[in-house]
């Protein structure tokens, strides 16, 4: 192989994930696992593909572009819109047959006036908003939004959404429950105006994961579907009711220069590190621009010869230099594995987020998208 820096990715463990996440929501619910942000990570197309060939109904998306990306390679799944659509991008929704949130009137009319020129129907899932605060109609003006809607001739009200904001903190869930209740309550008021064959949805991950409220039609699980638990609490629990996810991606890269250099020796940008030993440096041409993050600089370590070997200094946009000291031997090439396993050794995205300050979600969704990716 050529590549210096590439991502690996298991197919099994990504069935296996949707397989999972198909038999906590139960046959009669659809599922419509998110593939946005470049499929958090693991690459838009293929991991579509690979979710359908594990019985994804639905594909959700954040943009009118990863949907076109997705219709262009000939895939005719329904496609659930889920991030905003610019006004001007109000023809595609119908050309590409996608279905988009919708939460206030003025966009809705501009949709139908939209479908009147195509000659088509629009099909919209009303956004509640039910305590996020973040996209959704508020709960008091949902019904006269769905009422307005409704009289609209180019225009379908086929779902009704929530998203929760705490679903990810379980040993906390008055909020949650909150939510949950405020959606209970409008479901049936809007069912009422709209019909029964309305499409409830309202659970990512966390919901999916840990909690049965029997109300959903269709399911839209991001990060459990890649293999991680939304939260430690989350995993916590899930892996006591013996749900297990399965990771499937490794990220990876080549030895480049190695040399030896003295005890007390500067090593990287701005000096933020000085050799304790005589050490055996090696750099690896890997760095923020490939979503390494920076703030690994002098943190944590990546794997050679299944051993691990310490970051030094600072993470440079295309560079990293490591401590190759106790790693045996090694020679320019050998592989070294900065996310999965090597050996015994196994460094996981929370290991990963852990050491940046940030979360899992984070660390997988800035892999850079040109990086190339093998599906194993
Ligand atoms: C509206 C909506 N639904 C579902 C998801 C999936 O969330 P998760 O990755 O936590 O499952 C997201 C994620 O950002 C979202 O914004």
């Amino acid at each position: 192989m050529n590549d210096l820096v590439w991502l690996e990715i298991k197919k099994e463990n990504l069935i296996s994930n949707i397989k999972t996440l198909k038999n906590l929501a139960g046959s009669k619910v659809l599922i419509s696992p998110c593939v946005k942000a470049n499929a958090y990570g693991h690459g838009l197309i293929e991991t579509a593909k690979i979710f359908i060939s594990a019985g994804a109904d639905w594909l959700s998306v954040n943009s009118i572009e990863e949907a076109k990306k997705i219709r262009d390679v000939g895939i005719n799944r329904p496609i659930l819109v889920i991030g905003y659509v610019a006004e001007s991008e109000l023809e595609k929704i119908l050309d590409w047959d996608l279905k988009i949130f919708i939460s206030n009137f003025d966009y809705a009319e501009k949709l139908s006036m939209t479908g009147k020129i195509k000659n088509k129907i629009a099909k919209v899932h009303l956004k509640i908003d039910t305590g996020m605060h973040r996209y959704g109609v508020l709960m008091a003006e949902a019904e006269e939004l769905a009422k307005k809607i409704k009289k609209l001739p180019h225009i379908t009200i086929e779902g009704l959404a929530t998203h929760f904001a705490t679903s990810d903190e379980p040993l906390n869930l008055s909020y949650f429950n909150r939510q949950l209740e405020n959606f209970k309550e409008i479901v049936p008021k809007i069912k009422n105006l709209v019909g029964n064959d309305l499409i409830i949805h309202c659970d990512k991950s966390a919901s999916l994961l840990l909690c049965r409220h029997g109300l959903a039609d269709l399911v839209r699980p991001g990060i459990a579907a890649y293999g991680y638990y939304p939260s430690q609490d989350v995993a916590k629990l899930a892996q006591e009711k013996n749900i297990i996810l399965r990771p499937a991606l490794s990220f990876k890269t080549k030895i480049g220069q190695i040399k030896k250099i003295p005890e007390n020796s500067c090593v990287g940008y701005g000096c933020t590190c000085y050799t304790k030993r005589p050490t055996v440096l090696a750099t690896i041409p890997v760095g923020y621009y490939d979503g390494y993050d920076r703030k690994l600089s002098n943190q944590g370590y990546v794997l050679v010869n299944g051993q691990k070997a310490p970051i030094l200094g600072r993470v440079c946009m295309n560079i990293t230099i490591i401590d190759i000291t106790d790693c045996g031997q090694v020679i320019e090439g050998d592989e070294v594995v900065l996310i999965g396993e090597q050996g015994q050794e196994n460094i996981t995205v929370e290991q990963i987020a852990n050491w940046a300050k940030t979360i899992n979600y984070e660390v997988i969704t800035r892999l850079r998208e040109s990086l190339p990716r093998y599906y194993i």
